[in-house]
């Protein structure tokens, strides 16, 4: 017999970054910083991530473009396979990210599909989950608990 489901996400929208936990407001302010200084000569889009580390360090990173398109590589990945790269056992307590087009937007900027992908490894592996944060160039920020909200029935590996 055939059944239904239905899957819910949980997810808090923020106002603004006042409203943000003092953590979440400073690793978004690194994101935002980092945004600012993205290379996207071609996309003109900017975005910037940061991670933080149980251990109290973050990384940051942001979008690096390249004439080459597929060669590029997005803010997130770059954030996070840095913080892997120094700190493989490391616990990632949090993730922020922001996004905009020249014109800045209000509109809340999630991580693409690939990124979704690459950043629930690091949970999978870690086996806690990490919230993400999210915003444009100002306006409302959503925060997700687990990046798992964002990537319903991810591949993690397990089968293989
Ligand atoms: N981009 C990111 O850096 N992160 C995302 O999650 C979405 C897209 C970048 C890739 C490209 O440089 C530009 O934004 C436009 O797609």
């Amino acid at each position: 017999m055939k059944a239904e489901h239905h899957l819910h996400i949980h997810y808090t929208i923020y106002q603004n970054l006042t409203e943000l936990p003092e953590k979440a407001a400073h690793l978004m302010k690194e994101a935002i910083a980092a945004r600012q200084k993205a290379y996207a000569p071609y996309s003109h889009f900017k975005v910037g991530a940061a991670v933080l580390l149980k251990n109290g360090h973050i990384f940051i990173g942001s979008n690096q473009e390249n004439a080459a398109y597929p060669s590029g590589l997005c803010a997130e990945r770059v954030a996070i396979y840095q913080a892997s790269t120094q700190y493989p056992d490391e616990e990632i307590e949090m993730i922020a990210i922001s996004g905009t087009a020249e014109i800045p937007t209000a509109h809340p900027v999630s991580p693409c599909g690939s990124c979704r992908q690459s950043l629930s490894e690091y949970e999978t592996k870690q086996q806690k989950l990490i919230p993400v944060y999210f915003m444009g160039a100002e306006g409302n920020i959503i925060q997700t608990d687990s990046i798992k909200d964002l990537l319903p029935f991810l591949f993690d590996g397990s089968l293989m």
